[in-house]
């Protein structure tokens, strides 16, 4: 397995372009199979669960090309309504293609999707949501076949819990389905906006994205279009963290500083400074990062689960305790039993995880269980003293665009083995 190898407690120093975003591109790319002629999309990072997608797109007949950071699809020949059970387990977005599906030729077969091990991860929100909407969905055998049963003009559906991959789902599916269909209770990330930009300048009808009530009014056929993603902001947190557990400056370029609002306000709470230019942010960091009393993950715009992690590396070195309660999944402290090894004083009670700040970290050999959790393992090595061997860099590359090459340029020493 490839390992990256850090040696810590170098100074960053420089500029950071962010990357497009992994969580917007992924259901911006399956919304193109929607159409049947070219969409061109813009911004998009080269990392492996868009190479996961465009793999799935290639299986099901669509013509796809990746160049400089430009995606062209061409739905045309789509052909396919299965996924094979290999691909579905790469990644969890896979399970959007089941709206998209069903939109495109009203049926699809697939399985349960794989993704990053935070907990059981169950689609009941997606399916039932379906269901309402007249879709035929049954789940054996390890599969899921579904199809237009019976069409059912105006549907409106209540979410149990906010759920960003359901709300998708649903959008994907009701764009082309006639009459107007009713998200209660929809997700409101960002990424949800991009999506529901993209569909509606293809031609579809979707008022309220980013709001919890989303109205999407079917229609008949959706045309190609050109688009340009969001920015990652959970890649600008990653730096920002970076910064802050190093005691650097940096200025991070292409940041949509409202996205992460709630992430900024609990920076400053550590003694980051933090300044806006048009759409550049620059930190400052303190000599001595202060704990954060109380981080409450919660669904956007509340402080986003994907940066627990990465907020937890960065406070186990700040002079006192901070405390986390992370309310999405159930399983996401993974990276603590890591951050241990590496001197931080972690205690894990239920979803509470108490961080008593130490004065310093010291490099070991730790492994990634998860995306975030590669990500936190590599912010608390920048600042450790010694070297910090990361092994699972796998996961990392599911969602970061060439961080060891990114922190390099700004100062770190940090290489693949
Ligand atoms: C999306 O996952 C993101 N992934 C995740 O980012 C992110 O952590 C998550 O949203 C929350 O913001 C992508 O966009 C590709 P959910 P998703 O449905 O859609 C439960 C990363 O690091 N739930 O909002 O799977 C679920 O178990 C990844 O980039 C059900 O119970 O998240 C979880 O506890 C990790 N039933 C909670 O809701 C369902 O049918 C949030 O899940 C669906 C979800």
């Amino acid at each position: 397995m490839r390992k990256l190898i850090i040696e810590g407690q170098n100074r960053l120093k420089g500029e950071i372009k962010i990357q497009g975003s992994k969580n917007s591109i992924l259901p911006i790319l399956v919304a193109t199979i929607l159409c049947d002629e070219e969409c061109e999309i813009y911004n998009c990072p080269n990392i492996l669960d868009v190479k996961t997608t465009i793999e799935i797109l290639k299986y099901l007949g669509c013509e796809v090309v990746f160049k400089n950071s430009c995606i062209k699809v061409n739905s045309r020949n789509l052909n396919k309504y299965d996924i094979p059970e290999k691909l579905m387990r790469k990644m969890r977005s896979s399970i959007i293609f089941l709206g998209a599906l069903i939109s495109k030729i009203e049926k699809a077969e697939l399985t349960l999707p794989g993704g990053c091990e935070l907990g059981p991860r169950p689609i009941d929100i997606h399916t039932s949501g379906l269901k309402m909407m007249g879709i035929n969905i049954s789940e054996k055998y390890g599969k899921i076949n579904c199809y237009l049963d019976k069409k059912i003009k105006d549907k409106k559906i209540i979410f149990p819990f906010p759920s960003v991959g359901a709300t998708e789902n649903l959008i994907l599916a009701a764009v082309k389905y006639e009459g107007t269909t009713l998200i209660h209770n929809a997700a409101q990330e960002p990424e949800i906006v991009d999506l529901a930009n993209f569909l509606n300048a293809m031609g579809a009808k979707i008022n309220g994205a980013g709001e919890n009530i989303i109205e999407i009014i079917g229609v008949k056929k959706l045309h190609g279009a050109q688009y340009t993603i969001m920015s990652d902001r959970i890649v600008a947190i990653t730096y920002l963290c970076a910064a802050g557990i190093t005691q650097s400056n940096l200025i991070l370029h292409e940041v949509s500083e409202n996205h992460i609002n709630s992430a900024i306000s609990l920076l400053k709470e550590t003694g980051c400074v933090i300044k806006k230019y048009d759409n550049q942010l620059k930190i400052i960091s303190p000599e001595r990062l202060k704990p954060i009393k109380n981080v409450r993950t919660m669904p956007y715009p509340g402080f986003p689960t994907d940066a627990q992690a990465l907020l937890m590396a960065m406070v186990s070195i700040a002079n006192g305790t901070s405390v986390f309660v992370e309310t999405i999944f159930e399983s996401r402290y993974k990276h603590v039993s890591e951050l241990l090894r590496l001197g931080a004083k972690i205690k894990v009670e239920g979803n509470v995880a108490i961080v008593d700040g130490v004065k310093e970290l010291f490099g070991a050999n730790t492994a990634a269980s998860d995306l975030r959790g590669a990500a936190a393992l590599i912010i608390s090595g920048l600042a450790a003293r010694g070297q910090t061997i990361v092994s699972g860099v796998e996961y990392l590359e599911r969602g970061y665009e060439n961080i060891n090459q990114v922190l390099e340029n700004v100062g770190a020493s940090i290489f693949f083995d």
